[in-house]
């Protein structure tokens, strides 16, 4: 079984998602251990529920990305880890990483690439006045969520949609997107 690291800044709802796919054998991996660089996050609460391995840091702590993520790496190999997992994940993966998982860090994003990328990709659709968008999953490169895509699902948005419930049609498609795809994805690698 691949061995996965996830990577995650903020609730964790995705996270979580993952987890339980991991646990009821719908997601055939190893959960080996949440990355998060926000103390204080609602994920961290999550993984020690679950029993997870945290590395938690703070970015200001170094004096540079490559620093902090030479860190990571050291805590990924440690791990035998396969695959980076982002989850809301609010940061560029750097170089490092980058060269050490060429193809093998996972990302996913709350509308349709390449529409909305970066960051409030809800409220930018909501904004622009769109009917539709989705959520896509993709290999992470060097850019601002702009690699190759695996895998997109398309929500409509309604004429009297808000903020709140366009969020939550996205979570719940990603909680079931997210480990459909990576399962197809780990088992076929
Ligand atoms: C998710 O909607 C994810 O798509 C988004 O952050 C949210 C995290 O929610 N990611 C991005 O916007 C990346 N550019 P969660 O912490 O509840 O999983």
């Amino acid at each position: 079984m691949k061995k996965i690291a996830v990577f995650a800044s903020g609730s964790g709802s995705n996270f979580q998602a993952i987890a339980d796919a991991v646990v009821s054998g719908k997601l055939q991996a190893e959960l080996k251990l949440l990355v998060c660089d926000r103390p204080g996050a609602q994920v961290i609460n999550r993984a020690q529920k679950l029993g997870i391995d945290q590395f938690v840091f703070l970015s200001k702590n170094y004096s540079n990305k490559e620093e902090f993520e030479r860190e990571i790496l050291k805590q990924l190999r440690e791990r035998e880890i396969d695959f980076l997992i982002l989850a809301g994940y609010m940061r560029l993966i750097g170089p490092t990483l980058l060269s050490e998982y060429p193809e093998r860090i996972i990302n996913i994003h709350p509308s349709l690439l390449p529409a909305f990328p970066g960051k409030d990709a809800i409220g930018q659709a909501l904004e622009a006045g769109a009917s539709r968008s989705g959520v896509t999953i993709h290999f992470v490169d060097e850019g601002m969520d702009t690699g190759p895509v695996i895998a997109q699902q398309t929500i409509e948005i309604g004429y009297n949609e808000t903020r709140e419930s366009l969020q939550e049609k996205i979570h719940s498609l990603e909680h079931q997107l997210y480990p459909v795809t990576l399962q197809k994805l780990l088992t076929s690698i």
